[in-house]
């Protein structure tokens, strides 16, 4: 125990966040400000309507952030944020307010992955033990990433096209839920049966790849001919049979991963670990204990700042800051 207190920024999408973390593991605060109301009639989030939110909600954000954890400016060890992947416009504005933050205060500036941030929201729940196994699920996101320690991430496999929540978006769409349709589908899903067997992607024997825009075609295709038919659609059953594609799928590359590599642990991350069908699945498969399943509360798996400050502590302790010259990178490699 150091003491250790960081400012945490999050901007990357429509989630204005702020939090305080103390010594990467307790949240003292975790304010997020979401601007799904203002992007919905547009079925999807628009990045100029995403960087005049953060704009008008970053200062209010921070300081009710700071105000909640009873924390000065001056007792920082660091001011972290997010530098991508995301929309750049809405980086720059969290960028920006933690440089000017930074500099202000004459605290050290740390710039963050955001899919580092979805891995290490894990660390808030349980300390981690490597080497561990991260199943990465978002929204523009699709990932099985290796940590042999902290701070190192191998991807082993990914998407080829659609991420998972991608596919749940472009779906619910096709099905009339508003968006963002992930949650729609995910209770509907739960009220169904799987009476249409939609295609599982495999792909190679040995891959651990992904690719959901086969299925994404699939649903959309039945929708077609089922109204061309005349047919009632069972919305309930179409969910249903979506998502037991999708999670199948998930669920099975996952578990050979983790035999394969031989970890301790396996972390869900991301949006779409907030999906009741996937946690459920994964609760079952690893139900064994062998290998440690750590899944995060609802409010830790979409995008928020305490899960970057939770990373941002492991680089705070090995020391590894960011210039004034940070800037937000849409297509930051993790
Ligand atoms: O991580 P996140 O908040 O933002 C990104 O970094 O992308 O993830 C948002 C995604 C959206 O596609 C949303 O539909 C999906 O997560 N999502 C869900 C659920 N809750 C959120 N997908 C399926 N089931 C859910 N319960
Ligand atoms: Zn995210």
């Amino acid at each position: 125990n150091t003491n250790e207190l960081i400012l945490a920024i999050e901007t990357s999408c429509d989630e204005t966040s702020a939090a305080v973390i103390k010594d990467g593991t307790t949240i003292l605060s975790n304010i997020v400000s979401s601007q799904i109301e203002s992007h919905k009639r547009f079925g999807g989030v628009v990045p100029e309507i995403a960087s005049r939110h953060h704009v008008e909600q970053i200062t209010v954000i921070i300081e009710e952030a700071m105000q909640q954890a009873n924390v000065e400016f001056a007792d920082l060890s660091a001011v972290a944020v997010t530098e991508g992947p995301g929309l750049v416009g809405a980086l720059l504005i969290g960028v920006n307010a933690a440089k000017s933050i930074a500099f202000a205060h004459d605290i050290p500036l740390i710039g963050v992955h955001h899919i580092a941030g979805h891995i290490y929201a894990n660390q808030l729940v349980q300390p981690l033990l490597f080497p561990l196994m991260a199943l990465v699920v978002s929204g523009g996101h699709t990932e099985l990433v290796y940590m042999s320690e902290d701070g190192s991430f191998e991807i082993i496999g990914e998407t080829r096209d659609d991420a998972v929540g991608e596919a749940y978006d472009k779906v619910a769409r096709t099905l009339g839920l508003p968006y963002p349709g992930g949650p729609h589908i995910d209770r509907l899903a739960a009220e169904g049966k799987e009476t249409i067997a939609f295609p599982r992607a495999w792909l190679e024997p040995d891959s651990y790849d992904f690719s959901f825009s086969g299925l994404k075609s699939s649903v959309i295709n039945t929708l077609h001919n089922l109204k061309q038919r005349g047919e009632e659609m069972v919305i309930e059953d179409i969910a249903a049979s979506f998502q037991a594609s999708v999670i199948e799928v998930l669920v099975k590359k996952t578990k050979r991963a983790t035999e394969e590599y031989g970890v301790k642990q396996l972390l869900l991350a991301g949006g779409v670990a907030a999906n009741k069908g996937l946690r459920q699945a994964l609760d079952e498969e690893f139900s064994t204990g062998e290998v440690e399943l750590v899944i995060p509360p609802f409010s830790l798996c979409t995008d928020n700042a305490a899960m970057i400050g939770a990373a941002a502590s492991v680089k705070w302790r090995k020391n590894q800051f960011s210039s004034y010259d940070l800037n937000g990178n849409p297509g930051l490699d993790l």
